[in-house]
């Protein structure tokens, strides 16, 4: 269901998220098939995952083929979700180092996760439609965040996704690591390069560039307490 534009700070078409969405046929015929080929898979639209009034909500790309779109929990099988939950532990959000299922037991504390696309897509490649197709579910998620909340957008798509999602110029707010902005509705985006497979084996991201930006969100939410 699309919901009214005129929200406070969203300038995206707000969707009451469904794990039944169809809304991205190329996506949708793509979990069917991965429904027959993987039967013991979720392989549904992913829900986020976490505490409902986050002090930080974290966003990333899409759910990994054999990770999150399995176990249906955001970054949970996935190896991107080895250094996201580590850290998340490591500063005090999360209730364990290793994200192992959606029956783990593991809890979020103050964060939450989320994506930019809901969906698996083939080839972990989402299309410039499918992003903004899926936009609507994290416009109302953002609508529902309290002001101050930090968001941290892990890659360059997930940064423009949640700009999109405040009604944001792409152009006023340029991705780079460790970079912050602040944005309309008192929010704040921080940015880190993605925790993914690629970046942490090139050396793209380390584990201490992505701790300087869980230092960073941490001094800041300390700061407005
Ligand atoms: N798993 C997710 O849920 N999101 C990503 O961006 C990567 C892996």
């Amino acid at each position: 269901m699309v919901m009214a534009t005129t929200g406070r700070r969203q300038a995206a078409g707000q969707k009451a998220f469904t794990t039944a969405c169809r809304d991205c046929s190329r996506l949708a015929d793509f979990l069917a098939g991965v429904r027959v080929e993987q039967p013991d898979y979720f392989a549904r639209p992913v829900p986020s995952f976490g505490d409902p009034e986050p002090r930080l909500l974290i966003v990333g790309l899409a759910p990994g083929m054999h990770g999150a779109n399995r176990t249906g929990r955001p970054f949970t099988g996935d190896y991107a979700g080895i250094l996201l939950y580590q850290t998340l532990h490591k500063f005090g959000y999360a209730t364990r180092p290793v994200s192992v299922s959606a029956d783990d037991g593991l809890e979020l504390r103050g964060a939450r996760i989320t994506n930019a696309v809901r969906c698996v897509p083939p080839e972990n490649k989402p299309t410039g439609d499918e992003v903004r197709s899926c936009n609507g579910y994290l416009a109302a998620e953002l609508r529902d965040l309290a002001p101050g909340t930090a968001v941290l957008a892990l890659g360059g798509i997930a940064h423009k996704a949640v700009l999109a999602a405040c009604g944001e110029r792409a152009s006023a707010f340029k991705f780079a690591h460790a970079a912050h902005y602040p944005l309309s509705g008192g929010l704040r985006l921080f940015d880190s390069y993605h925790c993914s497979r690629y970046n942490t084996n090139t050396g793209r991201l380390t584990e201490a560039m992505f701790e300087q930006v869980f230092e960073l969100v941490g001094r800041y939410d300390r700061s407005r307490s």
